[in-house]
């Protein structure tokens, strides 16, 4: 087949496409682009290209690890400036990338999530119990609530830290930190070089909120190093300060064990408080997917407290987080680039090096990969039945191949364990049953004004 122009849209002189691309919708600003262009397209920023696939034929070619292999877009290259080399902005070319991957990958496996079991449970009952005496007229906000579970889950279970988030009015200074520096990192991607030179305040700004990251990891290793865990007790930042490259034999550096932490406090909350939030907007859409979940919760639990054993039991959970993730995936893209010169689709040609972007709520939303009712919520799709019919590389919410999510095992399970107590302990409704989702994007996306009122059950736990 002839090689034929990859679609874009005209671009405008020096800016490119910048225009053409609404950036308060985050990655949904391309998605419109993507629908009004098709499923690969050009997007030019400044002088910078970026390829965007949506289709699962697309993305599952560029899948293909033999070819294609993970790169930094723009905008991970400004999370580097405080991720530095941890795991998520590292290149898979630096040794740092690999001796981390060997020595971390085993702390996030089976063996250690029933560890981390108990740290996760702690965290989940201190919300709930802080629900319960809110009382049933309370109107919770949703994503608030979640990003404290979740920021205190991953502090606890990676490195027995307690940020006590649900016992404080104002966030701890790390997320605020966090959250304008993810937001800034977005800004910066979008300007030109130049434009971020001269803007004093936001540098400035930046500068002292990635200091404030670096004290509190800083803070922690310092503790530990004082204190350091009771034999049998250690957690990850342990494997960290001690555990040798089974490959070279050499330990993490100080430097970069502060990057994994900041990455880890980091990559590991603002996604699954996003899932989480995203799952309970959906339960509440659909009465009878609720229903569903409630008896397999009541069938399993019944009036025991949720032990690591009950997980397995709940398949129905686990199908409502997967679909939750497919229709809001809140990672939302990915960038690979091929290895060498190549040709997508048999007619595109690729430079080795460009930058391709998977997008992911397009991807989860093909209608070839998953049938005409594809933007319906149906979690029956990821029912044992049918999940082994899903095509390859239709669901990608944890990236691709060896860059995929470590914490995934952590994520599903830390979810599906505050769910299963949700559901055990509560009736809940939408505080405003008016609601229409509004989307709050950063580097994740999660629904913003979502607020829900709980009301005991009668159930003695
Ligand atoms: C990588 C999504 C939870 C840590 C990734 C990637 C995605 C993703 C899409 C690949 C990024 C890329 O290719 O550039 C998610 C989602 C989560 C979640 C949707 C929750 C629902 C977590 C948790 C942790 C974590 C709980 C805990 C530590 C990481 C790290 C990487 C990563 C360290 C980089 C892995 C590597 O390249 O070696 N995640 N993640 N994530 N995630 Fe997650």
């Amino acid at each position: 087949m002839p090689s034929i122009p990859i679609p874009q849209p005209p671009p405008h002189p020096l800016v490119g496409n910048l225009p053409d691309i609404d950036a308060s919708k985050g990655v949904f600003g391309l998605v419109e682009v993507a629908e009004q262009y098709g499923p690969i397209v050009r997007i030019q920023f400044f002088n910078r290209a970026t390829i965007v696939v949506s289709s699962q034929r697309l993305v599952n070619e560029v899948c293909d690890e033999s070819r294609f292999g993970k790169v930094l877009g723009v905008s991970l290259r400004e999370v580097r400036e405080f991720a530095g080399d941890g795991l998520f902005t590292a290149e898979t070319q630096e040794p740092n990338w690999q001796k981390a991957h060997r020595i971390l990958m085993p702390a996030f496996g089976p063996a250690a999530l029933k560890r981390m079991f108990d740290g996760m449970d702690d965290i989940a009952e201190q919300l709930l119990l802080k629900w319960e005496r809110l009382g049933p007229t309370a109107r919770i906000d949703v994503p608030d609530n979640t990003t404290r579970l979740t920021l205190d889950t991953i502090a606890l279970c990676s490195f027995s830290y307690r940020f006590n988030s649900l016992y404080r009015e104002d966030m701890h200074p790390f997320v605020g930190a966090m959250v304008r520096a993810l937001v800034e990192s977005r800004g910066r991607s979008r300007r030109l070089p130049v434009q971020n030179k001269i803007m004093l305040r936001r540098r400035h700004q930046l500068q002292e909120d990635n200091a404030l990251m670096f004290e509190v990891a800083d803070q922690i290793i310092r503790d530990r190093r004082r204190n350091p865990s009771p034999a049998g007790r250690e957690d990850i930042l342990d494997t960290m300060l001690t555990a040798a490259d089974p490959v070279t034999g050499e330990r993490l550096s100080e430097e970069n064990i502060r990057y994994q932490m900041v990455t880890f406090l980091i990559a590991g909350h603002e996604t699954t408080s996003g899932l989480l939030s995203f799952a309970l907007y959906e339960l509440l859409r659909h009465p009878d997917v609720l229903a569903t979940a409630r008896a397999q919760v009541d069938e399993v639990l019944g009036t025991e407290s949720a032990r690591f054993e009950h997980l397995p039991r709940l398949g129905y959970l686990d199908q409502i987080l997967k679909e939750t993730l497919r229709l809001w995936p809140t990672a939302p893209a990915f960038n690979v680039a091929p290895y060498e010169d190549t040709t997508l689709d048999g007619r595109y040609e690729i430079p080795a090096g460009q930058p391709i972007l998977v997008l992911l709520p397009q991807l989860h939303r093909d209608k070839a990969a998953w049938g005409e009712d594809a933007d319906l919520f149906n979690p029956d799709r990821f029912s044992p039945e049918r999940a082994a019919a899903i095509p390859a590389n239709a669901w990608k919410p944890f990236g691709n191949g060896q860059r995929s999510c470590i914490g995934r095992g952590f994520a599903l399970q830390e979810a599906m364990l505050f769910l299963a107590k949700l559901l055990q302990r509560f009736e809940i409704t939408s505080a405003d049953p008016g609601y229409t989702l509004q989307i709050k994007h950063t580097l994740t996306m999660k629904p913003e004004g979502l607020f829900i009122q709980v009301r005991r059950r009668d159930v003695r736990i």
